[in-house]
């Protein structure tokens, strides 16, 4: 449905110095897929997402949707944004204060100069959309007049009158408190499930885009790092990188003495002793490693209680609890393992281990995951 391909645009600074941007992105969004666009502030999520809806013109690459190009730098092609057929929501909703409900969500229509429509084809195509959205009964309402949820949906239905292509939502559910944040997270994926609308989420919080995504492409200065499901994202990671910014993560360094290939089991060694783990990437031998695990894929027992029949014999350790943290549906253990080494794990509560007590700590080894340090 969109491809882009080689996506290059460097803004200069204000010094005349070259500045941050987005440095040759390259993704493809199927037919019907919420795909986000998920890293931390700056690494140029909003330059991809204007670049595609034709408020930013890139210094080159390739944009097309539905196998035609909207930008092409080689063939010299730019088809201006209001031409793209893309709906584009943005964290400061840009709802027009001095219009009613209806007024901001029958604009596009009526400015649209593909989709000539009569006004009583904008009010049925207006009121529907609203229906969507839960705003029917708001209708002629004053904009000024919304809470904050509201001018979001109403935001929402504005992007999607047009019936646009591609959506694309730049954070925002940003704005919202916490609760309302939760409650239209879920509609959103409703409404994007009822309507089918491609589209494209932008957001720097990890568990929104777990909550959300077909898939995540997460990016870090300017480049995507890592591209797939929320599932692979979470429990493959690449990098460092990625390991850290989703999800609370242990990390233990090491190194490995043979080649290792991609998605191979091999033994690193750590200053706990040998660790089993899975590689995501080929790495050579001599190479510094970096092990990540998570703290909810660690099991954990009293040392001289029997393990469990079918708990892998590789990588148990005994250990010794420094801290115990209460968290209501889980529990978090601090455990010190060999000298210093300081592992976190959490488990279900109501377990019969304390601080202090001599535990066993189990990393499975397909949870345990070799990557290249950074
Ligand atoms: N108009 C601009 N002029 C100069 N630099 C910009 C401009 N817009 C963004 N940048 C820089 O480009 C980088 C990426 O910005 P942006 O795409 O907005 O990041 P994100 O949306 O991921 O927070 C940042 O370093 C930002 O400072
Ligand atoms: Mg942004």
């Amino acid at each position: 449905m969109l491809k882009v391909e080689n996506l290059w645009k460097q803004y200069v600074t204000e010094d005349g110095t070259p500045g941050g941007g987005v440095f040759g992105a390259n993704f493809e969004v199927a037919e019907g897929e919420l795909f986000t666009l998920l890293g931390p502030s700056g690494c140029g999520k909003t330059t991809t997402l204007r670049s595609i809806a034709g408020l930013e013109e890139p210094d080159r690459g390739r944009l097309a949707l539905n196998r035609v190009d909207i930008f092409n730098s080689d063939k010299r092609v730019a088809v201006p944004s209001y031409d793209r057929d893309i709906g584009m929501v943005f964290q400061s909703y840009a709802i027009w204060p001095h219009m009613t409900v209806f007024e901001n969500a029958a604009y596009p229509l009526k400015v649209s100069r593909n989709k000539r429509m009569s006004a009583g084809e904008i009010r049925a195509k207006v009121q529907a959309v609203l229906k969507t959205v839960g705003m029917e009964d708001y209708i002629d309402r004053p904009a000024t007049q919304l809470s904050g949820g509201q001018q979001q949906r109403l935001a929402l239905a504005r992007a999607l009158t047009r019936e646009p292509k591609l959506l694309l939502l730049d954070e925002p559910l940003s704005n919202l408190d916490a609760q309302l944040r939760e409650q239209m997270r879920a509609e959103l994926l409703r409404l994007q499930r009822e309507t089918g609308v491609t589209s494209i989420y932008v957001t720097h919080d990890q568990s929104e885009a777990l909550a959300l995504s077909d898939r995540i492409a997460v990016m870090n200065l300017g480049k995507i790092v890592q591209l797939g499901t929320p599932k692979e994202i979470y429990q493959r990671p690449t990098s460092e990188f990625v390991a850290n910014f989703i999800g609370k993560t242990n990390l233990i360094h090491g190194n490995v003495h043979a080649n290792v290939g991609v998605n191979a089991s091999a033994k690193v060694s750590t200053p706990i002793g040998d660790l089993l783990a899975y590689f995501t990437a080929a790495i050579p031998a001599g190479a510094r490693i970096g092990v990540v695990i998570r703290p909810e894929n660690i099991d954990i027992q009293a040392a001289h209680a029997a393990p469990p029949a079918g708990m892998a014999a590789e990588n148990r350790f005994e250990g010794v609890v420094e801290r115990e943290v209460y968290l209501g549906e889980i529990e978090e253990y601090t455990v010190v393992v060999g000298k210093d080494v300081r592992v976190t794990v959490r488990t279900s509560p109501g377990k019969p281990i304390g601080v202090n007590d001599k535990v066993m700590v189990h990393f499975p080894p397909d949870r345990t995951i070799a990557l290249i340090e950074e």
